[in-house]
């Protein structure tokens, strides 16, 4: 069962379980699944009778966010609860996704799982509430957190990049945030990945592998789509948002990889492949 399927994530959770044997999925999008509505919730468990829940619903929009707290709770708090308690109270196995926002800024070295979370958007804060009740009400839930997801649909600095650089000469792009980009098709394998050899429950991390600046993974996108635009770069404090965004959010993956046998890998090969299908 797939919740938010209408999503990047939901939408390539759809693709990977495709390729899977003797499965029957159930994708719910938003309007056939509100995850904050109880009565949706009842109709969705009974129809799908599910093994397995993926929640990849969630109120993504971190700049909104800072004006309409309450609605992102809605979802990323009280929807995830929702799921997650109605799972564990029918044997169900859930897997939840969470945000690299979620940890503490601060570190200059790779985030691992129990590394110190905080939070300083209203977003980081509803997905660090969101994992901890996840994980109160199902306690063998499995909560993966990702970083800097992109797809060729959806809203993405992928797609948002292809489309400034086609109508303009020259973008400023933030050069002193760090991370790891994530096709959301690599994380749903490796989260089918992670059901499928029966990893202990608990959070994991998933990003792609290898470490860029917003410029660095602009400069990248332009490369291999042959994007015709000049690049600067440009300091955090030229650049403001609502939501404090982290400046450094490389994720550890060696967790998931020892589980799935290998590490996730390097962001540009991924970003050359969904790039082909823009
Ligand atoms: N995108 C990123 O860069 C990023 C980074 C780190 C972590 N994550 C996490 O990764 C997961 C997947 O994100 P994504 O990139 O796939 O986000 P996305 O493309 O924005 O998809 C989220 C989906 O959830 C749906 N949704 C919102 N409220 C809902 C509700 N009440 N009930 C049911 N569905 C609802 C949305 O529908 P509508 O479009 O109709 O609102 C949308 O289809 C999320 O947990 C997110 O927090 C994302």
């Amino acid at each position: 069962m797939i919740c938010g399927a209408g999503g990047q994530l939901g939408q390539k959770l759809i693709g990977a379980a495709r390729l899977l044997e003797d499965v029957r999925i159930f994708a719910y999008s938003r309007s056939t699944l509100d995850i904050t509505k109880p009565a949706d919730l009842r109709a969705a468990f009974a129809e799908a009778k599910p093994d397995v829940c993926f929640n990849a619903a969630a109120y993504t929009a971190v700049d909104r966010a800072e004006a309409e707290p309450e609605k992102c709770r809605m979802v990323n708090v009280e929807g995830a609860q929702r799921l997650a308690a109605a799972c564990y109270q029918k044997g169900i196995a859930f897997v939840h996704f969470s945000t690299d926002y979620v940890y503490a800024d601060g570190y200059n070295r790779p985030l691992r799982e129990d590394d110190s979370t905080s939070g300083t958007s209203v977003y980081a804060r509803t997905k660090l509430e969101g994992e901890n009740i996840v994980l109160k009400h199902h306690p063998d839930a499995y909560v993966v957190r990702t970083s800097w997801v992109y797809a060729e649909y959806g809203h993405n600095f992928v797609r948002t990049m292809l489309r400034l650089g086609a109508e303009r000469d020259q973008l400023s792009i933030v050069a002193d945030q760090i991370g790891s980009p994530t096709y959301a098709a690599d994380l749903a394998a490796a989260a089918l990945a992670l059901m499928d050899a029966k990893a202990e429950p608990g959070v994991y991390n998933f990003a792609n592998s290898g470490v860029c600046s917003w410029y660095d993974f602009a400069h990248a996108i332009f490369e291999l789509s042959g994007t015709e635009c000049a690049l600067k770069p440009i300091r955090t404090e030229q650049y403001p948002t609502p939501a404090k965004r982290p400046s450094y959010s490389v994720l550890d993956t060696m967790k998931i990889a020892e589980v799935l046998g290998a590490a996730p890998r390097n962001w540009r090969e991924a970003l050359g492949e969904c790039i082909g299908k823009v």
